[in-house]
């Protein structure tokens, strides 16, 4: 997922390229770039600490040094304060440059208990929330050296797979009012044109930047909000002439995820359709443990894993930290503009990847699988002999 969204948009007048353009001089300062590291539940700390050790490594040998501002989030916050975001943390994210999130959530079988009810919808909304934070990004790519640890048949991923979901993630039905009454209810599904025109300029840019094919996924057969979507979309294709634009329905693109993912380059769609879809794809990679996202504020960005916190595997050192690694490499991109920074990690985590270097859930059969601590420390040693 090599977009440098960064270069290229000089007249775009949305927040978010205003910042991606500001972080280019950021990129210039020596002072250190301030963090605010909320790890949450379950995996999350352990994969947060092997991320942070070799964010530091990295930064280490590219001269750049960081403040981290730690704080809690989800059930470890309310165990401190009986708030899943509260207002400490929020504070943490106000004094820091970008957020760096662990995962949230708790064990299915303790589902009802206050501690977890609504611990992930608390949390994650709040923040996105809080924050503006109006356009997600999530990757899709199988490596081709862990082929043999996607779901699918060999003849379709070696075709190649390398996708980026952009959804919508302040609008539609899960920001509408919800509302009970007796037996009846309702949710509302919501978009303004200007909703709509944050993601699409941001999905228009990085499939320019890509391989130039952009899918905007909707129901517009049933829709009034999908069909507000395509004459948005179409209305802004006019400016992008260089890229091909189709749409597409979202049962459909359910299906072809799975069928043809290499026909996708650059996915936008809405709300919901978007946490769909971006589950479905996040899986074709072989591990929901593989792939970062960055959700794209006005004032400061996101960077999370795409997958949760499997509180089954927590305290066992077995935990894939790919994920909040290559969220690191997201964050060095979009919010400190340091793309070679950013390429080194992603290089040493594809190098000890391909080297055979993996945690037990993508270990080809009968290989011996690293732990969570081991994997990064594999990372950092293969930093440095590549940027001594
Ligand atoms: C995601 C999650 C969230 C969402 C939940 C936890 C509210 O599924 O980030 O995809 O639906 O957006
Ligand atoms: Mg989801």
């Amino acid at each position: 997922y090599e977009i440098e969204i960064v270069t290229g948009v000089q007249t775009c007048a949305l927040p978010i390229f205003a910042l991606l353009r500001l972080a280019r001089g950021r990129a210039m300062s020596s002072a250190p770039m301030t963090v605010a590291v909320l790890p949450g539940d379950g995996i999350g700390p352990e994969v947060m600490d092997v991320a942070v050790k070799v964010l530091n490594h990295a930064g280490g040998l590219f001269g750049k040094s960081f403040k981290f501002n730690h704080a809690p989030v989800g059930g470890a916050a309310f165990d401190a304060s009986g708030d899943h975001f509260p207002q400490s943390t929020r504070q943490a994210c106000m004094d820091s440059e970008a957020i760096l999130y662990g995962s949230v959530g708790g064990p299915v079988s303790e589902q009802h208990l206050p501690k977890w009810k609504d611990a992930e919808k608390n949390a994650v909304l709040g923040i996105r929330k809080a924050f503006d934070l109006a356009v997600n990004v999530r990757p899709a790519t199988v490596y081709p050296t862990l082929a043999h640890a996607s779901p699918l048949r060999s003849e379709i991923v070696d075709k190649g797979v390398d996708m980026v979901i952009i959804r919508e993630l302040l609008g539609g039905l899960y920001f509408g009012e919800h509302k009970t009454e007796g037996d009846k209810a309702t949710d509302v599904c919501e978009y303004s044109a200007d909703q709509i025109r944050r993601p699409l300029e941001f999905a228009f840019t990085a499939a320019k930047q890509r391989r130039g094919r952009l899918t905007v996924v909707d129901k517009a057969n049933v829709l009034d909000t999908s069909r507000l979507w395509r004459r948005v979309a179409n209305e802004m294709a006019a400016q992008h002439p260089e890229v091909e634009l189709e749409f597409m329905y979202v049962d459909n693109a359910a299906m072809q995820l799975i069928k043809a993912p290499s026909h996708f380059d650059v996915i936008c769609t809405e709300n919901l359709f978007g946490d769909i879809l971006s589950d479905a794809a996040s899986v074709l990679p072989g591990s929901l443990g593989l792939m970062p996202s960055a959700s794209l504020g006005s004032s400061k960005y996101m960077y999370e894993p795409s997958g949760g916190s499997a509180p089954d595997l927590t305290g066992l050192d077995v935990a894939n930290p790919v994920a909040q690694i290559l969220c690191t490499a997201m964050m060095l991109r979009y919010t400190f503009a340091l793309p070679e920074m950013a390429a080194a990690i992603e290089t040493a985590v594809s190098s000890t990847l391909a080297a055979g270097i993996c945690t037990a859930d993508i270990a080809p059969p009968g290989a011996q699988p690293c732990g969570t601590k081991a994997f990064g420390d594999a990372v950092c040693k293969q930093l440095s002999e590549t940027h001594a």
